[in-house]
């Protein structure tokens, strides 16, 4: 039997990265008449798009892969596929732990799960992990899953060798999409009354093709009428460059926030973690941009407890958390992965320690941000409204150009997708709340 037209279940672990893929696949489900649906228990195919980064992240997609034993169980005409990082992590090893799974795929092989699905179920399980440095998915159009923002994949794969990190081993090597097709993919999203985009890879900032460079794409992106807004996410300090820099203060629908990781403070752990800059190069990034892009967010990632860490590299971290004056800060304790190079250092931290150094560090970032959040009452910010409230139907969540939430009541004029200027009244919590003062002219084509 074939899955024709049937119903499709997608659950997405993990990174924005996975969230593109699992729209990714949506769109090529659809394309041949397959609906989407939230109920796992009406689905013909369920697909679980995981994530390895961490121990826990692969525990709780093990957990969710095996509560769907129910679901084959009741229908047992059900196909059940396990997709993205883990599957290509852990390839052979998930169907003999888990022998109700139908498929196991990995990032760059998700044309051919396209095929399986619509082909007669196989009597055993598929495992298909080979990576493919070419695989860009061109020619696919991603679901789109927001009416205000997207996030577009440019560049797919890591060639930085983080010791810590998975994601080379599972994601592969480094690969950018043409121009021209990310260019189209956003006219046909903004055709669709999307505002904002958002650039995905793992080191967006060193996309490149044969004709352009990350500044580049940037600046065309800039010249897409109807298209509000640009953001990008992970950039890494090693390929932050003051020509990017440039493109970001000269591209008006760039919006002033970095989410740049730093992980560490200390230079020592810097470069046991192979990270390729100091935290004196980071600072230097953090004041260049501040100087060219007034008002400018920066946000980070940081892992705490890396092997041979000591207290007082840890209060490096704190330091430079506090000199940064980061927004907000998705913070980590270090988590061995196996594969990995750091993999085989002993670690000198027991599990309390990490988490005790964590929930210091999340208390100093907590501090900052609600700091920063109350130096922006009596702005005028742009907010661009995203959704209602979820507290209050009577109330609009939007977000600043620099990344900071505001809500804010309705007022005549506005809706989804609309650009408000908004005066900051108060901080409650790590939210920002406002009032509309006017909608903002659309910004020139
Ligand atoms: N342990 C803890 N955190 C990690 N990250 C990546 N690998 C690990 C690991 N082994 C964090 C980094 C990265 C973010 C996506 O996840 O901070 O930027
Ligand atoms: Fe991992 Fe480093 Fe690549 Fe980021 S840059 S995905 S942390 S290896």
């Amino acid at each position: 039997m074939s899955a024709q037209a049937g119903k499709y279940f997608l659950a997405t672990f993990g990174c924005q990265m996975n969230v593109y893929d699992s729209n990714l696949i949506g769109g090529m489900l659809e394309k041949r008449g397959m609906l989407a649906t939230g109920e796992a228990d009406e689905a013909d195919v369920l697909i679980v798009n995981t994530c390895s980064i961490r121990g826990g992240a692969e525990d709780r997609a093990y957990a969710r892969i095996a509560g769907m034993r129910y679901y084959k169980r009741r229908k047992p005409g059900v196909r059940i596929a396990v997709i993205g990082c883990m599957a290509q992590n852990h390839g052979d090893k998930i169907p003999v732990e888990l022998d109700h799974v139908d498929y196991v795929v990995g990032p760059d092989n998700y044309r051919q799960l396209e095929g399986m699905l619509f082909q007669d179920r196989p009597k055993t399980a598929q495992v298909l992990t080979e990576q493919n440095a070419f695989e860009n998915y061109e020619g696919i159009m991603a679901r789109l899953d927001s009416a205000v923002t997207c996030h577009i994949t440019i560049m797919r794969g890591c060639n930085k060798r983080c010791t810590y990190c998975i994601v080379p081993t599972v994601r592969g090597v480094e690969r950018s999409r043409e121009a021209a097709s990310i260019v189209a993919e956003v006219e046909r999203a903004v055709g669709e009354g999307v505002k904002e985009v958002c650039l995905l890879g793992q080191t967006v900032n060193s996309y490149r093709t044969a004709d352009d460079d990350f500044p580049a794409l940037l600046r065309k992106l800039d010249k897409i009428p109807g298209l509000e807004r640009i953001r990008f996410t992970s950039p890494h300090p090693r390929h932050f460059d003051s020509e990017t820099i440039r493109a970001m203060a000269e591209s008006p629908k760039v919006c002033r926030h970095l989410h740049m990781p730093v992980q560490s403070g200390s230079n020592t752990m810097l470069k046991r973690m192979r990270r390729q800059y100091t935290r004196e190069r980071f600072l230097e990034i953090v004041a260049e941009a501040r100087a060219a892009i007034p008002g400018v967010g920066f946000t980070t990632d940081i892992i705490v407890g890396y092997p041979g860490e000591t207290e007082a590299d840890f209060a490096e971290t704190l330091s430079l958390v506090e000199e940064v004056g980061f927004d907000s800060a998705y913070t980590f304790a270090y988590s061995p992965r196996e594969g990995t190079p750091a993999f085989d250092e002993a670690e000198t931290l027991t599990a309390a320690e990490k988490q005790e150094r964590l929930e210091r560090l999340i208390q100093a970032q907590f501090r900052i941000s609600e700091r920063n959040l109350e130096a922006m009452t009596g702005r005028v910010e742009e907010v661009l409204i995203e959704e209602r409230a979820t507290r209050n139907e009577g109330e609009w969540m939007g977000k600043t150009s620099c990344f900071k939430k505001v809500i804010f009541p309705h007022a005549p004029g506005l809706e989804k997708g609309s650009l408000a200027r908004v005066l900051i009244l108060s901080r409650s919590g790590l939210v920002l709340r406002g009032e509309a003062l006017e909608a903002v002219e659309a910004l020139e084509g």
